[in-house]
C-alpha cells in the first residue's frame, strides 16, 4: 500500500495525464483563463503580452514553486497513523518481543516500562504493551510471528549516529573510495554525501553489531561549507544501492515535488567553522560565509518578490522564469528554515562567530559537532538565533588539536546542566560507531545523568536530525529499529544481542545470553561536581595537581588486587567477605587485613576507600605517549626519527649505525599524561615517534613525574628495539623492510644500532615489531626460526599492533612471541587490518581471549595519548567481553605484567587506589597512586573533598 505522503513527479510536458488527475490544475487553468482574458479586454502593452503565452502548465508549475517556498519542514501530521513503513520489506515476519524490560525514550524517568512486551510489524512497532500478543495485526497472520522470549532484558530504539562517514571514508581505506571531502573551494553547499556513499564498508556490518541502526553521513571538514549531509539506515538492502538506504530525503533530490499543503523533509548541510579552513586564515572563513549567505539571500529575496507578485496577480511585472539556482538553492532552504545546520565548531571564537552569522542572516543552527569549548560559553549558544543549538560532542577525546585543548570529560555534564541538548557521536571512522554507546557511558561516568546519557545517542539525536516521529523512541507507529541488549545499556561493554533495523533481525548468531544481574542496572558512577566545577574556573584547563604523602591508611577496602610471582591476586580474599584496611608507609604496603590500625591514627591520614580497592598500578604502551602534547601542533611534539630505508642519515647521527632512544625526547607534565595517572595508568613505554621501519629505542618512565630528574621518573631508558613493518605508498616494499631486519638480526649494521641488534639476537633485548598484517607477521615467525636455527639462541620477539595475530594464535604461541594489541578492540581502518575478530556479538571470542587461550602473552597499547586515560575500562571490557573465560586478575595483567613481559622489563608493583569500586569498573574513582619505586603516594582527589 502506498502512503498517502508518496512522491509525485513533476508534472509531465505531455500533459493530458496530468489534467486528468488534478482539480487543483483545473483551478489554475481557470485562473489562467480568465487572466488571458481580462488582459486581452484591457489591451496590454507587448511586453506584458509576452506573459500571456505562459501554457498553463507553467503557470501550474510557478504557483506550486510558490507554495512549496512557504512549506515547512518536518513530517505530515498524521505520520505516525500509518500502518506500513515506507521501508518495509515485504516478507518481514511480525516479531514479539515478550517480557522485555523497555527503555522507552520517554524522558525523566518515566521511560522505562518493565515486563513489557513489544510488538513489531510491517517496520513499525505496532504495539508496546501486555496485550501485543492479542494484536489484531497478528491474529491474522500468527504463522508469520517470530517470539522471542526476553526474561526482562533491557530493549531500547536503535542508536542514531549524528556525526558519520560511514560509506564515504569506508573501511578498509582505499584511495578508490576516499568520497569525504572536496578541495574545489572552500563553499561548496551543492555538494552531495550521498553521491560517494560507497556500500561496501565493513563498518555497516560492525557498527550495526553495536546497536548503531541510523547514521548522519556528512561531508568531511576540508571546506567553510562542505556540502549536504544525509541520513541512512545502515542495514542491508536487496538493491544493494546507497539509495535504497536513504531515510527521509528531501524531495529535491530526485525532482519530485511533495504533494500540495504537506511539508518538505529535511535537509541536512555540513559547515565548518575553524581557522585554517580552505588554506585561509579566521578571516577568510567568516567573510567567505558571509558573501555565500549574502548570494543565497539575494536569490531568495527574489523568489519570494517574485511569487509576491504571482500570487497577488500583478502579472504584468512577471518575467517567466522562477528565480532559483541549482548551486544556492540548499542555502535558500537554509534562509528558510528547512535545512538542519550542522558545525563542525571547537572554540569559543569560532562558536561567537557563527551565532553572529546566525543573527545576522537569520537561520538556526542545528548543532555544533565536536564544540569541545561550547561548555565554557553556554550563554552565548543561547543567543543563536532561533534555538540554541544542540552540541555533538566526543567523551575523553580531546587535545589532538589546538581547538580540542580545552575539551573537557565534563562537557557533556555541563551543558545538560545549562539546560542544552547534549548528544554523543563518532564522527566515524575517527571514533568506530559500533561503540558508539560506550562515549553515552563515558558521558555518564562523568556526569551526564543517566536517562539523558542513554537518550544521548537515541532519542536527542533523533530530535536533532527532526526524525523524531519515527526514530528515537519505543511507540506505537515508530520504525521497529530496536536493539535488545545483554546488560543495562550504561553498562560498560554492554552488547546488543539482537539488533532489529525496519523489523528486520540483523545479527545472525543470537547465542549471547544476558549478563549477570550486576550488569543490569547503571553503574553507580562517583561524583565529579567539583572537578567540573574547577574546569570552569579555569577556562578548561584546571591544574592536574596532585599532593605527595609518604604513609595512609586506606579503610573500607573491597580487594586488595596484589602481585603474587608472575600474576596478579586478591589479597583480601584471604581475610573473608568484610571490608578491611590497607597501611601504606613510605609508599610500600606495609599492612592489608581486617584491621591493621585500631582507634584515630596519629600522624597518617586516612582515606575512605568506600568498598573500594587497591589495584595494579596500570601501563600505557603506545605511539607518542610522552613525546607529543597536542599531536597536530608540531611545535609541541619531539617530531619523527629519520628512517635509514628512506632518508640520508648524516654521519653526526652515527650513519645508519644510528639508533635513537625516545628517553632524550620525553616531555614531562603533559595534560594527557596527568588524566592517565588520575585514570589508573602509573607508568608508559613509548618508541620514539616514527612513520616508517625504523624506531629506535624505547623508554620506560613514570607517567606523573614532572620532570625526567625526579627520583624515579624514568625507569628504563633503553627498554626495548623497536621498528614497523607495514604497507604503504612512500614505504620501500615490506620484503625490503624484512631483509634490512634479517640484515640487523644477523649483526650487519654498525654503530649503537649494530651493538643493539647483537643483544636481541643473543636473546638479551627485546625486539618489539610493529605489523597488523598475517601474512608478515607468518613471514617474521620465519625469519626468528631461522635466526634462531643458525644461533641456537632463542630471541625475544613481540608483535604490536597485530590486528590479525589471532588467525596465528598456535604459531605464535609455539614461538614464544608476545603480542601487544593495538588498539584493544580491533578495526579494520586499513588493508593490513581488515582480518580482525570482531568479538561479541558478531564471533564467539574476541583476538584477546583467543590469544590467551593459546597462552600467548597478550597485552593491550593505546593508539592516541588522549586514550591513555581509558586503559581502565578497555581492560574491564575484554574481561567483560570474554563473559568469565578472563578473570578480573588477568584483566589486570594485560595492561600491566603481561605489557612489561612483552616488552622484556622487570615489572614494577606501582598501585593504585580507587573509591567505590575497583580500576576496571565504572562505579569507582582513583583517590590514590601508590609508588613503592618512588617511596610516596600521590593523592589525586581525595584530601580535601568534604
Ligand atoms: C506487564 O505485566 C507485568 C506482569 O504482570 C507487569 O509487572 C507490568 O507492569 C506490565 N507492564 C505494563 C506496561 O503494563
Ligand atoms: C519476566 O522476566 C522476569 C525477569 O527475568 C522474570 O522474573 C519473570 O518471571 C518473567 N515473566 C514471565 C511471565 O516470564
Ligand atoms: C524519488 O525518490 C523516492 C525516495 O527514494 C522514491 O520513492 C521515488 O519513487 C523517486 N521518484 C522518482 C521520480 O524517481
Ligand atoms: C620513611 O622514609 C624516611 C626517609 O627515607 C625514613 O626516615 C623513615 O624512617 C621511613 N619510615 C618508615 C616507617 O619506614
Ligand atoms: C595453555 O597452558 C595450559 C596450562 O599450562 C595448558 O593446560 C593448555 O593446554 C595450554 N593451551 C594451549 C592451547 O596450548
Amino acid at each position: 500500500m502506498s502512503s498517502k505522503h508518496a512522491w509525485k513527479s513533476p508534472p509531465s510536458k505531455a500533459g493530458e495525464k496530468f489534467l486528468g488527475i488534478r482539480v487543483l490544475a483545473l483551478l489554475a487553468l481557470a485562473f489562467w483563463a480568465v487572466s488571458y482574458i481580462l488582459w486581452n479586454n484591457h489591451n496590454l502593452p507587448v511586453v506584458s503580452l509576452r506573459q500571456t503565452t505562459l501554457s498553463p502548465y507553467l503557470v501550474e508549475e510557478l504557483r506550486q514553486k510558490c507554495s512549496a517556498i512557504r512549506m515547512e519542514a518536518g513530517p505530515p501530521e498524521s505520520f505516525n497513523k500509518r500502518s506500513e513503513s515506507d521501508r518495509y520489506v515485504p516478507g518481514t515476519p511480525a516479531v514479539l518481543l515478550r517480557n522485555a524490560t523497555l527503555w522507552t525514550g520517554g524522558g525523566d524517568d518515566q521511560e522505562i516500562l518493565y515486563q513489557t512486551d513489544l510488538l513489531l510489524d510491517r517496520g513499525i512497532i505496532v504495539s508496546v504493551g501486555n496485550d501485543s500478543y492479542n494484536h489484531p495485526s497478528i491474529r491474522k497472520g500468527r504463522q508469520r510471528l517470530q517470539v522471542l522470549d526476553l526474561d526482562g532484558a533491557w530493549v531500547t530504539p536503535g542508536i542514531v549516529d549524528m556525526h558519520s562517514h560511514i560509506g564515504d571514508d569506508p573501511s578498509p581505506s582505499l584511495r578508490g573510495a576516499e568520497d569525504e571531502n572536496s578541495v574545489k573551494g572552500p563553499i561548496l553547499p551543492w555538494l552531495r554525501s550521498l553521491d560517494g556513499l560507497n556500500t561496501h564498508d565493513d563498518s555497516f556490518e560492525l557498527s550495526i553489531s553495536g546497536g548503531v541502526t541510523t547514521s548522519l553521513v556528512l561531508p568531511g571538514s576540508a571546506n567553510a561549507i562542505g556540502g549536504q549531509g544525509f541520513v541512512i539506515k545502515l542495514r542491508s538492502t536487496a538493491e544493494k544501492t546507497p539509495s535504497s538506504k536513504l531515510l527521509e530525503p528531501p524531495f529535491s533530490l530526485n525532482g519530485s515535488v511533495y504533494q500540495d499543503g504537506e511539508r518538505t523533509r529535511w535537509r541536512h548541510i555540513k559547515c565548518i567553522s575553524a581557522g585554517r579552513v580552505y588554506g585561509g586564515s579566521r578571516m577568510d572563513t567568516y567573510w567567505a560565509f558571509r558573501e555565500a549567505y549574502d548570494k543565497a539571500t539575494q536569490v531568495k529575496k527574489e523568489q519570494d518578490e517574485f511569487c509576491a507578485m504571482f500570487e497577488s496577480n500583478q502579472l504584468h511585472g512577471l518575467t517567466s522564469r522562477f528565480p532559483e539556482s541549482l548551486q544556492w538553492e540548499s542555502l535558500v532552504d537554509v534562509l528558510r528554515g528547512r535545512v538542519k545546520v550542522h558545525t563542525h565548531c571547537y572554540e569559543a571564537v569560532d562558536l561567537d562567530a557563527l551565532i553572529r552569522i546566525s543573527n545576522e542572516f537569520k537561520f538556526p543552527l542545528a548543532a555544533f559537532h565536536h564544540a569541545h569549548e561550547a561548555y565554557l560559553v553556554p550563554d552565548l549558544l543561547k543567543k543563536a538565533w532561533g534555538q540554541p543549538p544542540a552540541l555533538a560532542l566526543f567523551a575523553t577525546n580531546s587535545r589532538y588539536k589546538r581547538e580540542a585543548y580545552r575539551g573537557s570529560e565534563f562537557a557533556a555534564k555541563i551543558l545538560s546542566e545549562n539546560g542544552l541538548k547534549v548528544t554523543m557521536k563518532s564522527d566515524h571512522p575517527v571514533l568506530d560507531s559500533r561503540y558508539l554507546l560506550y562515549e553515552a557511558q563515558q558521558a555518564h561516568y562523568y556526569g551526564l545523568k543517566d536517562h539523558l546519557a542513554i537518550a544521548s545517542v537515541i532519542t536527542t539525536p533523533a530530535q536533532v536530525l527532526g526524525l523524531d516521529h519515527r526514530l528515537g523512541y519505543l511507540r506505537t507507529g515508530y520504525d521497529a529499529d530496536v536493539v535488545v541488549w545483554d546488560s543495562h545499556p550504561l553498562a560498560l561493554g554492554a552488547t546488543p544481542r539482537q539488533v532489529f533495523i525496519d523489523g528486520i533481525a540483523q545479527l545472525k548468531n543470537q547465542a549471547l545470553s544476558s549478563k549477570p544481574p550486576s550488569f543490569q542496572k547503571p553503574p553507580r558512577v562517583p561524583n565529579f561536581d567539583k572537578e567540573a566545577q574547577e574546569t570552569i574556573e579555569y577556562d578548561g584547563l584546571p591544574p592536574l595537581k596532585y599532593r605527595k604523602i609518604d604513609s595512609v591508611l586506606f579503610t573500607n577496602v573491597a580487594h586488595v588486587f596484589a602481585f603474587s610471582g608472575k600474576t596478579i591476586v586478591d589479597r583480601l580474599l584471604e581475610y573473608g567477605s568484610t571490608l578491611g584496611q590497607v597501611l601504606v608507609t613510605n609508599g610500600s604496603i606495609t599492612c592489608a587485613q581486617t584491621v591493621c590500625m585500631t582507634g584515630v591514627p596519629i600522624g597518617i591520614e586516612v582515606v575512605d576507600l568506600e568498598g573500594g580497592s587497591i589495584n595494579p598500578g596500570l601501563l600505557a604502551y603506545g605511539p607518542d605517549i610522552g613525546l607529543e602534547e597536542i599531536s597536530a601542533e608540531s611545535s609541541t611534539n619531539d617530531g619523527v626519527v629519520l628512517d635509514p630505508l628512506k632518508d640520508r642519515i648524516p654521519s653526526i647521527l652515527g650513519g645508519e649505525g644510528s639508533l635513537i632512544r625516545a628517553a632524550d625526547g620525553i616531555q614531562f607534565g603533559g595534560r594527557d599524561l596527568l588524566l592517565a595517572s588520575r585514570a589508573g595508568v602509573t607508568r608508559a613505554v613509548t618508541a620514539p615517534s616514527h612513520s616508517g621501519f625504523w624506531g629506535g629505542l624505547s623508554v620506560y618512565f613514570s607517567v606523573s613525574a614532572v620532570h625526567r630528574l625526579e627520583a624515579g621518573a624514568i625507569i628504563q631508558d633503553a627498554a626495548a628495539v623497536h621498528v614497523a613493518i607495514r604497507h604503504g605508498a612512500r614505504k620501500p616494499s615490506v620484503s625490503t623492510q624484512v631483509t634490512a631486519l634479517r640484515n640487523l638480526l644477523l649483526g650487519h649494521a654498525d654503530g649503537l644500532a649494530g651493538e643493539y641488534f647483537k643483544r636481541v639476537a643473543l636473546g638479551k633485548v627485546t625486539l618489539v615489531v610493529e605489523v597488523h598484517d598475517l601474512n608478515i607477521i607468518g613471514t617474521l615467525l620465519t625469519l626468528k626460526a631461522e635466526i634462531e636455527e643458525q644461533t641456537q639462541i632463542k630471541i625475544k620477539m613481540t608483535i604490536s599492533g597485530a590486528s590479525e595475530a589471532h588467525l596465528l594464535a598456535e604459531e605464535l604461541s609455539r614461538a614464544e612471541v608476545s603480542v601487544i594489541l593495538n588498539p584493544s578492540r580491533p578495526f579494520p581502518t586499513i588493508w593490513e587490518k581488515r582480518q580482525i575478530l570482531p568479538g561479541p556479538p558478531l564471533t564467539h571470542q574476541s583476538a584477546i581471549l583467543k590469544l590467551l587461550e593459546h597462552n600467548v602473552t597478550v597485552g593491550i597499547g593505546v593508539e592516541e595519548l588522549w586514550s591513555a586515560r581509558n586503559i581502565r575500562f578497555d581492560a574491564g571490557w575484554a574481561a567483560i567481553e570474554a563473559g568469565g573465560k578472563i578473570s578480573k586478575e588477568q584483566a589486570f595483567s594485560i595492561a600491566s605484567l603481561n605489557l612489561e613481559k612483552a616488552l622484556g622489563m622487570s615489572p614494577v608493583a606501582d598501585f593504585v587506589a580507587t573509591r567505590g569500586g575497583d580500576l576496571l569498573e565504572m562505579n569507582s574513582k582513583v583517590v590514590a597512586s601508590i609508588l613503592q619505586r618512588r617511596s610516596t603516594v600521590e593523592l589525586h582527589f581525595a584530601t580535601d573533598e568534604s
